[in-house]
C-alpha cells in the first residue's frame, strides 16, 4: 500500500486551502517575537502521517483480539483502548483526566486531554468515541476517528504548536449505548465551562470501505473550514444526513455548543451520482460491516482515512490559531 504518497499529494493540494484560511486569521500572539509589530501568519496544520494512523488502527484490533474480539463499553477491551491513549498523550505532555460513570450497571470511562496553553477562555475542543459495539472491533466505528483525533494531538505535541485557543481533545465512551459518556461530560459542565468551548468537532467513522466525503451542516464557521480543506483537494462534499444528531457531537449541540465533523457514511447506501463523483460502489452501503463482526482491520479505505486524518489537523489548527 502506498500510504505514504497519497499522504503526500493531499497535503501539497492544501497548500493553496490553507493560505486562504489563515490569510483573514492572522495571529500576533504565540509567534510574534517581542517588540516586532509584525503580525504573524498563523502555522500551517502539518499533513497526518496516515502511517501512524494505520498503526493505531491495528493497536485497536490487536487490544479487541486479546479481549473477546471487542473494545464495548464495560469490558477489558475498552480500558484496554482507553490505555493505549492516555499512555500516547501522557508520554506527549498532555495534561489527561479519565471521567467515570455508569451505564448498564457497567463503569465507563471518558479520556479528557487538554495541552497546556492557549487562552482558557476560548477552547477548541476535538473528540471521538472509543467503544465499539459488541459484534466486533469497531476498526471504522470508531476507531478510525479515535486514531485520527489521537495522531493530531501527537501531531500538536511533536510540532510544539503554540494555538492562540486553548486545544480539548476527547474520546468517549459507551457511545454506542446511546451517546452516555459525551451526554455525561457535557451534562457536568458548568455553565461558565460550556461556554467557553467556541466549537467541538467531531469525527466518527471516517475510513468507510465504499466512502462518501460528508461534512456536518451544523456550525457555518466549522462546515466552512471542512469544505476549503476539501476543495483544496478537488472533491465534492455533500451534507451529513445519516441521521442528525446520531454521535457524539449531539449532546453539545444541545448546549449550545457550535459543532461540525466529517463522516464517510454508515448503512446507507452509495448512489450511482455518487459514485460516479466519489469512486467506489454504486448500490452498496458505504460501510457493509457497519456494527458487524467484519468491522475489523481490513474494514477501512486508506484514501478516505488519510484524507480526513488530514482534515482532522486542518481544522484543528485553522480554529484555534
Ligand atoms: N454514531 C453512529 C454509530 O456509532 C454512526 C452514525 C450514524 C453517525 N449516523 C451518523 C456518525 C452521522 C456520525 C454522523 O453507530
Ligand atoms: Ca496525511
Ligand atoms: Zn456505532
Amino acid at each position: 500500500m502506498r500510504l505514504s504518497l497519497s499522504g503526500r499529494s493531499a497535503a501539497a493540494a492544501v497548500i493553496a486551502a490553507t493560505a486562504l484560511l489563515t490569510t483573514s486569521a492572522i495571529s500576533t500572539a504565540a509567534t510574534g517575537s517581542p517588540g516586532t509589530a509584525a503580525p504573524q501568519r498563523a502555522a500551517a496544520a502539518p499533513d497526518i502521517p496516515v502511517a501512524n494512523v494505520k498503526a493505531h488502527l491495528s493497536q485497536f484490533q490487536s487490544i479487541a483480539s486479546a479481549n473477546g474480539g471487542n473494545r464495548a463499553h464495560g469490558t477489558a477491551g475498552y480500558k484496554a483502548s482507553l490505555d493505549y491513549v492516555k499512555g500516547k498523550l501522557d508520554a506527549a505532555g498532555f495534561t489527561t483526566t479519565v471521567q467515570q460513570f455508569t451505564s448498564s450497571g457497567r463503569t465507563g470511562y471518558n479520556l479528557i486531554a487538554d495541552w497546556p496553553g492557549g487562552d482558557a477562555n476560548q477552547v477548541i475542543f476535538a473528540g471521538a468515541h472509543l467503544d465499539s459495539v459488541s459484534r466486533g472491533a469497531g476498526i471504522n466505528d470508531n476507531a478510525s476517528g479515535s486514531a485520527a483525533v489521537l495522531e493530531t494531538a501527537l501531531a500538536v505535541s511533536r510540532e510544539k504548536y503554540k494555538p492562540t485557543k486553548h486545544l480539548r481533545f476527547a474520546w468517549w465512551g459507551a457511545e454506542e449505548l446511546g451517546l452516555v459518556g459525551s451526554t455525561y461530560h457535557v451534562r457536568n459542565l458548568p455553565a461558565a465551562e460550556r461556554s467557553k468551548i467556541k466549537g467541538y468537532l467531531n469525527f466518527d467513522m471516517i475510513g468507510s470501505p465504499n466512502p462518501g466525503y460528508f461534512v456536518y451542516d451544523d456550525d457555518p464557521t466549522i462546515e466552512r473550514t471542512f469544505k476549503a480543506y476539501y476543495s483544496g483537494l478537488n472533491i465534492g462534499t455533500e451534507p451529513e444526513r445519516e441521521g442528525d444528531g446520531r454521535s457524539d457531537h449531539a449532546p453539545f449541540k444541545n448546549a449550545g455548543v457550535p459543532v461540525g465533523g466529517v463522516f464517510t457514511g454508515a448503512s446507507n447506501t452509495k448512489s450511482a451520482a455518487q459514485a460516479q463523483k466519489w469512486g467506489g460502489t454504486a448500490g452498496q452501503a458505504f460501510d457493509r460491516c457497519y456494527h458487524a463482526s467484519c468491522d475489523s482491520s481490513s474494514n477501512i479505505n486508506n484514501t478516505a482515512l488519510d484524507r480526513n486524518s488530514d482534515a482532522v489537523a486542518y481544522a484543528v489548527w485553522g480554529l484555534s490559531s
